[in-house]
């Protein structure tokens, strides 16, 4: 049992992005979806091994298209109750480009109000907005002239943050520039696996100095419009752990530390006011990467670790910044795993407050079941269950036991 309060004010919310949730999205991943269904659909049987018959669907090219995902763009309000019944009083959202750019240097209005509505919304119910402005997904132009290997990708991406920053001053205190640029940039440019499907390591390390120099002129913009608000990115750190303590895992822990957890956030040190953190995972090295117990897993057989979480926090204080965790979750259609797990993490969490670490939020991945990428639908990461033939909303049975932690550790 988690004992103590959770320092006053702290933010227990939950998150989504755009394409995951909204349907109807056109932008790079809509047709590549399209276009790679029928491939995902039968690779997907050999990526996992533990199919069972609710994950069949996973086996149907439907499920890799994202079209009208959880209907989210026309059922916002309804979702957003649903977040105040289980007792949230913030929510991670991203804004999605292509409806709001969708012709380079045309800004569509009627897109620019819709968001502004939705942020209205969660104001009056108390719930507050942090805003993720770049979550993946790209303008089909943006995506034509290379995305963000494009030597002028901040520049393109500027110009689209000072329109948002200006429209959403007012009320968008926290902002996120960036999520997890390592994945994005090692998915989509390293090992050729999401959109563009481009490979190699130049292609990373050039996506991820633009990634970089976006984040910092998008930094700039925004605290130059509003000087309070306050700008991070969410940024996807994996526990490493030295099995043993042996000098070997340890050499190969620093580098992985180094390139993996620490490169980004060393190159946007000046210019983020806090860390967003994303944890899902942990890596125990044992001569080799990966080398995990997985005593209990997910159902995309990631491993379930929460104690990473308190490691991952401990070594992010050396930042001198605010954290706050903005996503954490698990795949689990059967809601079997997901109400310990949220007990878990929030232990670890209070240890790490415990022990000096700034943290100010929490975020649980997701607040409704949505597209997962390149594993489509089959995957259930909601604390509300979506029915995708009705739209159909139900809390599960874990979202009662957050209410009831929130509860107990809110001051
Ligand atoms: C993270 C992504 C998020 C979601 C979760 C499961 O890497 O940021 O969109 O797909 O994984």
């Amino acid at each position: 049992m988690i004992q103590e309060k959770f320092p006053k004010g702290f933010y227990f919310g939950a998150s989504t992005s755009a394409h995951q949730v909204e349907g109807g999205n056109v932008n790079n991943w809509s047709n590549w979806e399209k276009e790679n269904a029928k491939r995902l659909a039968k690779e997907e049987k050999k990526n996992v091994k533990f199919w069972d018959e609710k994950r069949l669907e996973g086996q149907k090219a439907k499920n890799f298209i994202s079209g009208q995902a959880a209907d989210h763009f026309n059922r916002f309000s309804e979702d957003f109750n649903l977040a105040r019944k289980i007792g949230l009083n913030a929510y991670r959202f991203s804004l999605e480009w292509s409806r709001i750019e969708p012709e380079e240097g045309v800004f569509n209005e009627e897109a620019l109000d819709y968001y502004h509505k939705m942020i209205r919304v969660l104001k009056a119910y108390n719930i507050e907005p942090f805003l993720t402005v770049w979550h993946w997904t790209e303008p089909l132009w943006f995506s034509a002239l290379g995305g963000f290997k494009n030597k002028k990708a901040p520049k393109y991406f500027a110009r689209f943050v000072k329109v948002v920053a200006e429209r959403y001053k007012e009320d968008i205190k926290f902002w996120i520039t960036l999520n997890e640029p390592e994945i994005y940039s090692m998915n989509s440019f390293l090992r050729g696996i999401w959109p563009p499907q481009k490979r190699g390591i130049y292609n990373f390390y050039i996506v991820m100095r633009n990634l970089a120099k976006s984040h910092r002129r998008a930094y700039r913009i925004i605290k130059k419009i509003n000087p309070q608000a306050q700008v991070g990115i969410a940024k996807n750190n994996t526990y490493f752990e030295a099995a043993n303590n042996k000098f070997i895992n340890r050499t190969l822990k620093k580098l992985a530390d180094k390139y993996w957890n620490d490169y980004f956030l060393g190159k946007i040190a000046h210019r983020q006011d806090f860390i967003g953190l994303n944890y899902y995972f942990h890596d125990r090295i044992d001569g080799s990467f990966r080398q995990n117990e997985n005593r209990k897993v997910s159902d995309l057989g990631w491993e379930l670790y929460p104690e990473g979480i308190y490691h991952v926090l401990k070594d992010l204080k050396k930042y001198n910044k605010p954290i706050f965790i903005t996503e954490n979750g698990l795949a689990d259609s059967e809601d079997k795993h997901r109400a310990w797990y949220i007990e878990e993490i929030l232990k670890n969490v209070g240890r790490a407050i415990k022990d000096g670490v700034d943290v100010r939020g929490y975020f649980h991945w997701s607040l409704l079941d949505n597209f997962e990428w390149a594993h489509g639908f089959w995957p259930r990461f909601g604390l509300i269950e979506v029915d995708y033939e009705t739209q159909g909303r139900t809390l599960r049975k874990s979202a009662q036991k957050y209410t009831d932690l929130i509860k107990k550790l809110s001051q």
